[in-house]
């Protein structure tokens, strides 16, 4: 596990990659049906993270903060989630993932939230010590997944991706997971199409329904392997869910791609 070790997101909080990441979860779990359910969160993160004054943030949520004219309202929450925690008297810091979920739950409703590496732990359960809905393991996310299969209704999954395996894992982690009953979300980064292109035919070969977005705001054709964009799969998706993130995609696109090209690409299909 020692690529997993050297990983920290603080260095990629509020990128690119975050925004969409974040905008779609918010989205998504806006669309989720209201009923007592149970969250997990394979890869949490350290659940905030201090901007510093350079960083990728700025090429992220900093032109979204910069951006003028009118928000669509499927951007509204996100932003406004965002936005909240950077206050200073709410810490200054942008919210990770479990910050973007939270709001969605109820009293009845349990978040578990697994991290692996110690650091990012320790934030994790100084932010969560005083809630009750959320429950903070350490240890292994895949592992905790599959011991739990069958009793979560929601999954998030959002791994570092520093080897090549991880594309196999969180493909068979999210195949097992939906056969088991669960609505998965997945985010990926997208450096080059070939490896979203294959974890999207294994889902699609093992019969798993899924909507996939994919926003690209930088050079796929780049050589150096930079970020050109990323994308969020969702199975079992929720009713209406599709057009809410395509809105929320037409705006941000052309924000995060600062006057240079952009698309996305949606694809989808039943089991
Ligand atoms: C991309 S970051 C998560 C960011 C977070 N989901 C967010 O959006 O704010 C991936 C996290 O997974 C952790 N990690 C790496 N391997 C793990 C594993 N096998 N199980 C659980 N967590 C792991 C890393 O320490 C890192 O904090």
């Amino acid at each position: 596990m020692s690529d997993d070790i050297t990983y920290r997101h603080r260095y990629k909080a509020g990128n690119v990659g975050d925004v969409w990441k974040h905008a779609a979860l918010t989205l998504l779990t806006e669309a989720l049906p209201a009923r007592p359910r149970r969250w997990l969160e394979t890869h949490a993160g350290a659940g905030r993270y201090r901007l510093e004054t350079t960083g990728e943030w700025t090429a992220g949520i900093g032109r979204v903060d910069a951006a003028g004219g009118d928000r669509p309202a499927s951007i509204d929450r996100f932003q406004a989630l965002a936005s909240a925690w950077r206050q200073p008297d709410a810490g200054g810091r942008y919210p990770g993932s479990p910050l973007f979920l939270r709001p969605a739950l109820g009293d009845a409703d349990r978040l578990t939230l697994v991290e692996l590496v110690e650091e990012p732990l320790a934030e994790l359960r100084t932010l969560f010590a005083d809630d009750a809905v959320v429950e903070v393991v350490a240890g292994d996310g895949y592992a905790e997944l599959t011991a739990r299969a069958g009793d979560v209704d929601f999954v998030f999954i959002d791994p570092p991706y520093l080897v090549r395996e991880e594309w196999e894992r969180v493909a068979q982690a999210t195949i097992d997971a939906t056969r088991a009953g669960a609505c998965v979300a997945l985010w990926y980064p997208i450096k080059a199409l070939s490896r979203p292109n294959g974890l999207l035919a294994r889902l699609r070969e093992a019969g798993v329904p899924t909507l996939a977005l994919d926003l690209i705001t930088g050079d796929l054709a780049k050589k150096k392997k930079a970020l050109a964009g990323s994308g969020m799969v969702i199975t079992r998706p929720p009713a209406g869910l599709a057009g809410r993130l395509a809105e929320a995609a037409a705006w941000l696109g052309p924000v995060l791609a600062a006057g240079g090209e952009w698309s996305l690409r949606v694809q989808a299909w039943d089991a």
